[in-house]
């Protein structure tokens, strides 16, 4: 029966990860990958994690299944680290959190609640997105659009064009928005702008579903919470799915949760019920390792304190190799005025060089990117910096 299957094809990013391990020129540069990369181009198990992880090894004396739900030191953690701790959704007991395998679990879990709560609900996805959300999505059962939300000539959000889409939208549809270090674009919603689009949610009766995988890789752990925290202290329902696979380097852990806010705290119960429902169907029960090194940090003054300031060094990494870039390219006087790279947040940009210019990178420079331009900024450092502004300038020549 197998040979009813139709080939797939290849995925693009690991499509390119292919080419890079095959090129032989030891200076060969890989600006592609979706992971953290340090200054050594190595992505490394966070300090505060080993201290964490070794603390957890010793205690441990069972491996028997935790719960469908998780973890409750981790819900608990990452739902004060969501919302912070005072916020009146918490407090009224209208918000309900589960542990997922990572973000993507938590994208699937959510997904498929929404679809249970309002049959051939349709989701609006923002155009372009991290590649993964539509399939992801659509295999709960959701319908989904687009709307617009980069403007790719000016390298900024499209708000009007944004806001003029779902100013159509009908009310219980729902808004999938990045939280923070949009992925691929890297250009995110002001607070004047979350305040708009919380008004436009209020007005026409949206349901926002903000995905937050990269809390604390902007501006800080509170301030990347920002429009999540604003949204559910004005709107009756608000999703939120969060990741702890980039900001405590957990990726293969598994480590991320779904969490929803209620209008009231009866229909938070239904929805923990149901959200635990859905786990319970699709995977069962989460891993723990991952979810218990969180726990461990969250709760620890000293090690959640260790954590913080690794986490300030990758976000003061990413936002300094930003401006580094900026400078380089500025002092090779490029057609191209890439301020605008500065002012992105998170890992990703595109540079907004053409398919060609790409390839040219690739095959006469060896420096790889995805062929939209999407550069991760954590695979530059200070050694190669200025070979990828050589490159760039010379391909725009
Ligand atoms: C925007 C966005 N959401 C969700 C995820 C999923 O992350 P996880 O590895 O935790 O499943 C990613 C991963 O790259 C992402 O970029």
């Amino acid at each position: 029966m197998f040979e009813t299957l139709k080939p797939m094809p290849p995925d693009a990013i690991l499509g390119i990860m292919t080419l890079f391990r095959a090129d032989k020129d030891p200076g060969k540069i890989d600006l592609s990958v979706g992971v953290y990369q340090d200054e050594q181009g190595l992505t490394p198990v966070l300090a505060s994690v080993k201290r964490a992880e070794k603390a957890i090894i010793e205690a441990q004396d069972s491996k028997t299944y935790v719960a469908i739900a998780g973890n409750a030191g981790f819900n608990s953690g990452i739902a004060e680290l969501l919302y912070g701790k005072d916020h009146p959704a918490l407090k009224g007991g209208r918000v309900a959190t589960v542990q997922t395998p990572g973000g993507s679990g938590g994208l699937s879990v959510a997904g498929h609640l929404l679809a249970r709560s309002k049959p051939n609900a349709r989701v609006y996805v923002s155009d372009p997105s991290w590649p993964n959300h539509i399939p992801l999505l659509k295999m709960s059962g959701l319908e989904l659009e687009t709307y617009p939300y980069y403007d790719y000539a000016h390298h900024r959000v499209d708000f009007d064009a944004m806001v003029g889409k779902l100013d159509k939208a009908k009310a219980g549809e729902i808004v999938l928005i990045h939280g923070c270090c949009h992925n691929p674009c890297g250009a995110d919603l002001s607070r004047e702008q979350w305040e708009a689009l919380t008004q436009l949610c209020e007005r026409r009766g949206l349901v926002p579903f903000i995905d937050l995988a990269y809390q604390g890789l902007s501006e800080g752990l509170e301030e990347d919470a920002y429009g999540a925290r604003l949204m559910a202290s004005r709107l009756p329902e608000v999703v939120v799915v969060s990741s702890c696979s980039k900001n405590l380097g957990l990726y293969r852990e598994r480590v991320g949760a779904a969490s929803f806010v209620s209008a009231t705290p009866e229909a938070s119960k239904l929805v923990l019920a149901n959200a635990s429902n859905v786990a319970r169907g699709i995977y069962s029960m989460p891993p723990d390792h991952g979810a218990a090194i969180v726990s461990y940090i969250l709760h620890d003054a000293g090690l959640r304190a260790q954590w913080v300031k690794e986490l300030e060094e990758m976000r003061g990494r990413l936002n300094g190799l930003r401006k580094l870039l900026v400078d380089k390219l500025a002092a090779r006087k490029t057609p191209i005025d890439f301020s605008f790279i500065a002012k992105e947040r998170g890992m990703f940009s595109f540079l907004g060089i053409t398919k060609e210019q790409v390839i040219r990178l690739r095959d006469e420079f060896h420096i790889y990117m995805v062929e939209s331009s999407r550069v991760n900024i954590a695979g530059i450092n200070h050694s190669n910096v200025d070979t990828v502004a050589d490159a760039i300038a010379a391909v725009l020549k």
